[in-house]
């Protein structure tokens, strides 16, 4: 059975006293779905959050991180720094690294190496602009993006890596992709999956649907059979809002 995940990306929001604020109303939220819960604060709060998520079931995950060990990449943060503040899980590839970071396939690919050395686990977004949706080409270029990033690395290293399907049009956009649109794709990238590793890893893989996904639309669009979750950022501000979410499951 895939896991069930519900990631809140809080983007670069909340400094310090703002964290330790979401993280104790979150604490004051009640979970009634089986869905396993993250949130991904900026660095310099994660080391409180996960102190102070220590005895929760929050799992306190990174947005980004570099491919390199250490070194001179000023500005930068490894592996195995994040692991060193008890973060096991990265957020790689998310369309907003991409467009304004300038994270190509290729780098990606060395970052997701990096991280599954470190035995990290990733959740490795992609997904199509307005323009490839409207051309018809959404399903070629998330194909390519999967491919590129990803398909290098052998079946069992999927153990440790989780999908997000995230249309770049729907995030932070208040558009969703329809329950229909997200289904049609999640089982497209599955069916991606199959012809490269198999069944049994292509079922085995979490893929999570990330875009203006709210508590009014999450039942629906969780409830599609090939959607094992979303990856959740404005409405991730909010703890009322963001269990509003986990427990649309
Ligand atoms: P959004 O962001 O929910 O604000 O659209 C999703 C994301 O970027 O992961």
């Amino acid at each position: 059975m895939r896991k069930y995940i519900v990631a809140g990306n809080w983007k670069m929001n909340n400094d310090l006293p703002q964290t330790e604020v979401l993280i104790s109303n979150l604490k004051k939220q009640t979970q009634n779905s089986n869905a396993e819960v993250m949130i991904a604060p900026t660095y310099t709060s994660l080391w409180h959050a996960f102190e102070a998520l220590r005895q929760s079931n929050v799992e306190v995950i990174a947005q980004n991180m570099h491919f390199a060990e250490n070194g001179a990449y000023t500005g930068e943060v490894s592996a195995a720094m994040l692991k060193s503040v008890g973060i096991k899980t990265v957020i790689l590839g998310h369309s907003e690294r991409r467009a304004y970071f300038n994270e190509t396939d290729e780098l990606l690919a060395k970052k997701v190496n990096a991280a599954l050395d470190h035995n990290m686990r990733v959740i490795f977004c992609f997904g199509e602009e307005l323009a490839d949706r409207k051309s018809g080409n959404h399903q070629q270029v998330v194909e390519t993006q999967i491919i590129k990033a990803l398909f290098h690395l052998e079946a069992a290293a999927f153990g440790n890596i989780v999908l997000a399907y995230e249309p770049v049009w729907a995030i932070g956009t208040g558009e969703t992709a329809s329950p229909e649109q997200a289904q049609d794709m999640h089982a497209f990238i599955r069916k991606t999956l199959v012809r490269k590793y198999g069944n049994d890893v292509a079922n085995s893989v979490s893929i999570l649907y990330g875009g203006s996904v709210k508590p009014n639309n999450a039942k629906e669009i969780f409830s599609k059979p090939d959607v094992d979750g979303g990856l959740i950022g404005g409405a991730a501000l909010n703890a009322e809002d963001f269990y509003a979410i986990v427990n649309a499951f």
